[in-house]
């Protein structure tokens, strides 16, 4: 019982340290914004910060299972869903920089980017698949949809993951190094999941982890999610 008190705790510490940190970009361009201190072009820093911090907490949630399966670590899938959730939270500020202020709901002007500016053809539908990814994130979709439909759609995490990307690397024109690593960790990641899956290692679908797996690791069932 103390070690579970023990073990609820650390996550906690752990929970609120990286909601503090997924928050930290966001607090750094309200208060650059206020103070009339995001440079010669706000507009395209905030841009950039918010597409760039998509792209990472996408990568960082995408860490989750392969961290699991190799390590046997369980505590990153606690947290897993609240660097989602940011992702989103990025992503949404970022698509709706582009919305408000970039374009300020110029509609047609936004359609002819989509058809003309192949980085934005991508970017819409990377975006609008984190859509359906964040609505149904709760516990309450999960028992809804049923473990296995919902593992099906959050394999879509895969899909807007590579159309980020893709994004990321059309704009960037000249120096395609950010966009590479990103490709690269992506490939990684999910290489791993696959040599998990063809070796037959994966644990079926929620299973909650066995207690002695690891120390800090010990979902309750409540928690026990898909990986
Ligand atoms: C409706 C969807 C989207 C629109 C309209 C959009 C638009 C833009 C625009 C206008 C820029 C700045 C281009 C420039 O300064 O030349 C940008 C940059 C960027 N976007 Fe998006 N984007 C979308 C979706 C996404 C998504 C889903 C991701 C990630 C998963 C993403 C990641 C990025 C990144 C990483 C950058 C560059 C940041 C940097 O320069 O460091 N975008 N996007």
């Amino acid at each position: 019982m103390a070690r579970k008190n023990l073990h609820d705790k650390r996550l906690a510490w752990i929970k609120t340290g990286v909601f503090f940190l997924a928050l930290l970009p966001a607090i750094k361009l309200a208060i650059g914004a206020c103070l009339d201190a995001l440079g010669a072009n706000p507009i395209e820093k905030i841009t950039r910060t918010t597409g760039y911090w998509t792209l990472t907490l996408l990568w960082v949630s995408l860490t989750a299972t392969p961290l699991r399966l190799l390590f046997k670590w369980n505590w990153p899938i606690r947290i897993r869903r609240m660097l989602g959730l940011f992702a989103f939270f990025y992503g949404s500020l970022h698509f709706l920089t582009y919305l408000i202020l970039d374009q300020f709901f110029d509609w047609e002007a936004i359609a002819a980017d989509i058809v003309k500016r192949p980085y934005i053809t991508v970017g819409f539908p990377a975006f609008v698949l984190m859509i359906p990814l964040a609505l149904t994130s709760t516990d309450r979709m999960i028992k809804r949809l049923g473990g296995k439909r919902w593992r099906w759609l959050h394999r879509l995490v895969y899909l807007s993951a590579i159309g980020g990307v893709v994004h990321y690397a059309w704009l960037v024109k000249k120096d395609l190094t950010n966009p590479l690593i990103f490709a690269v960790l992506l490939a990684v990641l999910f290489g791993i999941r696959i040599l998990y899956r063809l070796i037959g290692a994966t644990k079926p679908v929620f299973t909650p982890v066995k207690r002695k797996t690891s120390r800090t690791d010990k979902p309750t069932p409540k928690e026990s999610r898909p990986v």
